[in-house]
């Protein structure tokens, strides 16, 4: 959203220091596009450099499973922002099995690093600082799939589900410091990472009716990565700013909730 002040344009978020994981591609990628477009400076983060990491945004490669990485990602945040306004966690995923007794050990770790820690570790190192400040928004990425758990995905809905449950327990901790926290959830999204999930999902050849791989949303379209990159937006920017603890679930509709 743009307005005029004094008769210049003024950007929303102009002034802000955004930081979003995974923004290389897919959703990620389309929050670090509008965020940019909104005036606000960004770094965003991947285990491998791309060139689809959008134009104007600072990037810095390294793994959010670790803490090593966590403490990298900090330490560049630092470095080049000089601080963080705005953290979007979006780096997450996870490949199905068969049934969660067929998911490894280190899998369950995996997409616990991945899908929960990560964001866990990173807020612990870059709090401190919004506290500070007395100001800070965080947007954590569920999934839709924590409304309807199945087995093939059980390790990653799972640590959704835990995520979920943090990121709301974490905005009643930080409201007083004036740091806001949500959660965005979106469902099924047409990006590079969830169509290959759903396409190895649907080689895993499970029972009629174990899978959706092939259905649509009431909508009668899938997700685009932009659709749910507006609600983290929206979240983000001073639009919401009595809005913390919430969780906006944005999936045409196929898992209605309050
Ligand atoms: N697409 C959907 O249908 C859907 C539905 C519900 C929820 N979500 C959630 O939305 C978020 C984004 O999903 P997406 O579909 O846009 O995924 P995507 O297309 O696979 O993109 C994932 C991004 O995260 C990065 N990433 C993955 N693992 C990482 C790691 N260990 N360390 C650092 N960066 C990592 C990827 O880059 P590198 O691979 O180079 O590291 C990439 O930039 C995820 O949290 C996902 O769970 C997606």
């Amino acid at each position: 959203m743009t307005t005029i002040e004094n008769g210049s344009e003024k950007r929303e978020l102009a002034g802000k220091r955004a930081l979003v994981t995974g923004g290389s591609r897919g959703i990620g990628a389309a929050v670090v596009r509008q965020l940019l477009d909104a005036g606000a400076e960004v770094l965003t983060t991947a285990r491998s450099a791309s060139s689809t990491v959008p134009e104007g945004a600072a990037f810095v490669t390294a793994d959010v499973r670790t803490r090593a990485g966590a403490k990298a990602i900090a330490a560049a945040a630092q470095e080049v922002l000089g601080g963080v306004d705005i953290l979007v966690h979006n780096a997450g995923g996870a490949q199905p099995y068969k049934g969660a007794s067929a998911i490894p050990d280190e899998e369950w770790q995996e997409a616990l690093d991945l899908n929960y820690l990560a964001s866990v570790r990173l807020d612990s190192l870059l709090v401190p600082g919004m506290q500070d400040r007395g100001s800070g928004v965080i947007v954590h990425v569920s999934s839709a799939a924590v409304l309807a758990p199945a087995g093939p995905f059980l390790h990653y809905t799972a640590a959704k589900a835990a995520l979920e449950n943090y990121s709301r327990g974490l905005s009643l901790e930080l409201a007083p410091h004036g740091i806001r926290v949500n959660t965005v959830t979106p469902g099924r999204t047409a990006t590079p990472g969830g169509e290959a999930t759903r396409e190895q999902w649907a080689r895993l050849d499970l029972a009629p009716g174990r899978t959706n791989a092939d259905d649509t949303t009431p909508l009668g379209r899938d997700g685009r990565p932009d659709d749910i990159a507006h609600a983290v937006l929206f979240l983000v920017s001073d639009r919401a700013s009595w809005l913390t603890g919430s969780n906006l679930v944005v999936d045409g509709g196929e898992f209605p909730r309050g």
